[in-house]
């Protein structure tokens, strides 16, 4: 066991879950983890039962109308591929943002580099959000997808989902929503949002274990086969069976994780989504109130809690992000994330490119005795 270390570090992954998604692992794995199976024997039976509640859990969260459209992933990165290059075609316009983490912009650039789009990035203000008029600016008659974080994972700050959305049904097109750090403590309605591609990992906010993660298809998007192979059901079938979630979803599930997922969503379903988020916002302006006085520590985007989720990044004048995270970790043992968290496009933005920032972000099981811990790190190594 490591000595008590204060995370603060959940926009990565969240720790520690709740107790009870720790228990719900080791009941299945000890008990139930037979493969999920139609028709077959009664563990099979029971797995096929809990893929189809986690469904519905998570298509209740999101206020999706039709559970088979739940697609489980890996994590966000594996939604976000699934759903981007299933989502495009040879000669298709994209329009992303320069918030967008690299399982955004890498599939994209991937596509770019193969000669099938051409891609838009559009920038933010210096609040650290995007202007929705520059998504209609930058449409053409060839654009198809807009695919953007719904909050960054940098900076925290919520981005305008429906405006942006209002704008792609209009066209016509099709809205992706990233929604890695929005997913467990922002209210989504994929319909209010015009969002016909959701993605979200399981592990961060979901407060699920690794390993999990999920995409919403909605029935707008067309999306390609992602990976053939079997299914449990119409095996004898040649091909990929159309229907979902069997069209995205081949091969043996992550029932360990997803039972875990079962047991995180209840726990969340009860707790409430504004509740998690009100606490997180409530620390990270404990934060920001304790190092007010302090001139060599600069916020980075909007100082307004309300439009932030609870993830935040500083600068520290005169000691890089990475060095700050080492003393952090190494003095005090605090976990917080330096560098470019793998959103090189927000950095450039923001003028921290190449060393990037210090992240700071609790979780629902975070207290203010960490936060006034971390404050008094931080002003320590200010002295230095
Ligand atoms: C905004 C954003 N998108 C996507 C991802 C990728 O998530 P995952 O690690 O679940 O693949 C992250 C992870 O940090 C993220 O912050």
């Amino acid at each position: 066991m490591h000595a008590r270390v204060t995370y603060l570090d959940n926009a990565a992954t969240s720790f520690p879950k709740p107790p009870e998604v720790a228990d719900a692992v080791a009941r299945f794995i000890r008990e139930a983890a037979a493969s999920p199976g139609r028709g077959g024997h009664r563990l099979a039976v029971d797995a096929d039962r809990l893929l189809a509640d986690v469904r519905a859990a998570i298509a209740r969260l999101f206020r999706i109308a039709e559970p088979r459209r739940v697609i489980f992933t890996l994590n966000a990165t594996d939604a976000l591929n699934m759903a981007i290059k299933g989502a495009v075609s040879a000669g298709d316009h994209v329009i992303t943002t320069v918030l967008d983490h690299n399982s955004v912009s890498r599939p994209l650039e991937a596509l770019v580099d193969a000669g099938m789009i051409a891609l838009t990035r559009i920038a933010c203000g210096a609040d650290g959000v995007i202007d929705p008029r520059d998504v209609a600016a930058a449409w053409t008659p060839r654009t198809r997808l807009v695919a953007m974080t719904h909050a960054s994972n940098v900076l925290g700050t919520l981005q305008p989902a429906a405006e942006v959305g209002r704008i792609v049904r209009e066209r016509d097109g099709l809205l992706l929503l990233d929604a890695a750090q929005s997913a467990g403590v922002v209210e989504i309605d994929v319909e209010a949002l015009g969002v016909d591609l959701l993605a979200a990992p399981g592990h961060k906010a979901l407060l699920g274990p690794t390993g999990t993660g999920f995409l919403y298809a909605g029935p707008r998007a067309d999306l390609h086969a992602w990976r053939e192979g079997g299914t449990g059901v119409d095996s004898e079938s040649r091909t990929q069976p159309r229907d979902f979630p069997f069209w995205l979803e081949a091969g043996s599930a992550n029932t360990v994780g997803i039972a875990g997922l079962r047991a995180s969503l209840a726990w969340l379903a009860q707790r409430g989504v504004a509740a998690v988020a009100e606490h997180e916002r409530a620390l990270l302006t404990r934060l920001v109130d304790a190092l007010s006085a302090e001139r060599r520590i600069r916020v980075l985007g909007t100082p307004d809690a309300r439009r932030r989720v609870g993830t935040m990044s500083l600068l520290l004048d005169g000691l890089s992000p990475a060095d700050a995270a080492a003393a952090l970790d190494a003095s005090f043992g605090v976990a917080v994330r330096a560098g470019l968290h793998c959103a090189p496009y927000a950095h450039r933005a923001l003028g921290t490119f190449p060393d990037g920032a210090l992240r700071v972000s609790p979780g629902p099981f975070s207290s203010a005795a960490d936060i006034d811990l971390l404050a008094r790190a931080i002003l320590e190594l200010c002295e230095v």
